[in-house]
């Protein structure tokens, strides 16, 4: 990554940036048209998706229930240490097998009519079996959901394709993913935040480098040089730059830079809706859903997450002190204007936004998702 920082040094000596190689123009009816967002889902549904960190099933018998996409998980890590996820839709008529969030159990047994499951989603008991009529307990095993266990991340795969790793589909981002040692962190905390404002106009203000001066002048607009972004494109993911200000004025004074390295801070998008972060203490971590069944609505899942092996009451502090930034900013600054914009494209959805040379990280997702929809055909 040495690359990245004499360009971004060469950037911000010369006032320029990284720019992709044309504007684009996103019609605004993205943004609100219900067909358009059946198309999104479907594409969705065609890519490992993140369902959960590693460390959310910490042990062997740990469970997880998560609705993703409108479909109820149940998560699971085996006695061997093995990850499976399946539809927590129960084999005899649709219960949920498990109701609990998280948890620690041998069996999952249905509210409904008690039949029960182990943790490879086999169906163990069945009571009034002898009423019911025999249940052939080799074809009632609860529905697997392809998923892998990778970088301290559960994926889940809709699709159910078999001749694709989430390595193959990480691409060039799998070794930047690996760089990172997600698989050594915990959940710090998290926050699950439902808003009336497409997820894509969500992932746009998350990916954004050049709001931050004008929409945050107080905070993260005041300590991060905005308009010198270094742009790493993997193909569907993307990795954007941007500089402390510090950097900047250790330049202008002709100071010699140490570890030159820590005066930047990039941004991994991985395709469709994740957006990763990491800090000196912790890592922020972004998943924005959409809503199936509303274009102007979505549900954001903000992690931070942190090195357990380096967790102590400063570090603690420090992070707790970043999420009130975060936060602050987020519920005073991003997401009004993401409404704003939502409640404008609903009220007008004619025309274009526009997304200039030098917004390549923002470009890139739509470009993606356009390339996605032309090879599903959709
Ligand atoms: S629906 Fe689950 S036991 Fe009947
Ligand atoms: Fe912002």
């Amino acid at each position: 990554m040495e690359g990245v920082y004499d360009r971004m040094v060469e950037h911000l000596r010369a006032g320029t940036t990284d720019m992709a190689e044309a504007t684009l123009s996103v019609p605004i009816a993205h943004f609100t048209d219900a067909d358009h967002l059946k198309r999104e889902v479907e594409v969705f549904r065609n890519q490992p998706l993140v369902a959960a960190m590693a460390s959310e099933l910490p042990d062997p018998g740990s469970f997880l229930t998560r609705d993703l996409l409108g479909v109820p998980l149940l998560m699971t890590r085996d006695k061997a240490g093995k990850v499976s996820v399946f539809r927590n839709m129960c084999r005899h008529r649709g219960g949920k097998v498990e109701q609990e969030e998280k948890g620690k159990k041998p069996f999952f047994v249905c509210a409904y009519h008690g039949w029960s499951y182990d943790a490879q989603g086999a169906l163990r008991g069945v009571p009034y079996e002898e009423q019911l009529g025999p249940v052939d307990r080799s074809c009632n095993s609860l529905h697997r959901v392809h998923s892998e266990e990778r970088h301290g991340i559960i994926w889940v795969d809709f699709s159910g394709r078999a001749d694709r790793t989430v390595a193959d589909y990480l691409g060039e981002a799998d070794e930047r993913l690996a760089a990172y040692g997600v698989e050594k962190t915990v959940v710090f905390m998290e926050k699950w935040i439902d808003l009336a404002v497409n997820w894509k106009l969500v992932m746009d203000g998350a990916i954004d480098v050049l709001h931050p001066q004008f929409l945050h002048p107080t905070g993260v607009g005041k300590l991060i040089h905005t308009s010198s972004a270094v742009c790493l494109d993997y193909g569907r993911h993307f990795q954007s730059f941007s500089a402390r200000k510090r950097l900047l004025e250790k330049l202008k004074a002709g100071e010699t830079i140490d570890a030159g390295w820590r005066y930047i801070s990039g941004n991994l998008m991985v395709f469709p809706n994740t957006s990763l972060i990491p800090t000196p203490d912790h890592y922020e971590y972004w998943n924005v859903w959409p809503d199936l069944a509303h274009p102007g609505r979505c549900r954001i899942h903000i992690r931070f997450l942190v090195d357990a092996a380096k967790l102590d009451d400063a570090v603690a502090e420090r992070i707790m002190r970043s999420w009130a930034i975060l936060e602050q900013a987020a519920t005073e600054e991003d997401f009004p204007m993401e409404e704003t914009i939502q409640v404008n494209a609903n009220a007008h959805p004619v025309g274009d936004f526009h997304y200039g040379l030098c917004e390549g990280p923002c470009q890139h997702l739509h470009r993606q998702m356009a390339r996605e929809m032309e090879v599903a055909g959709a």
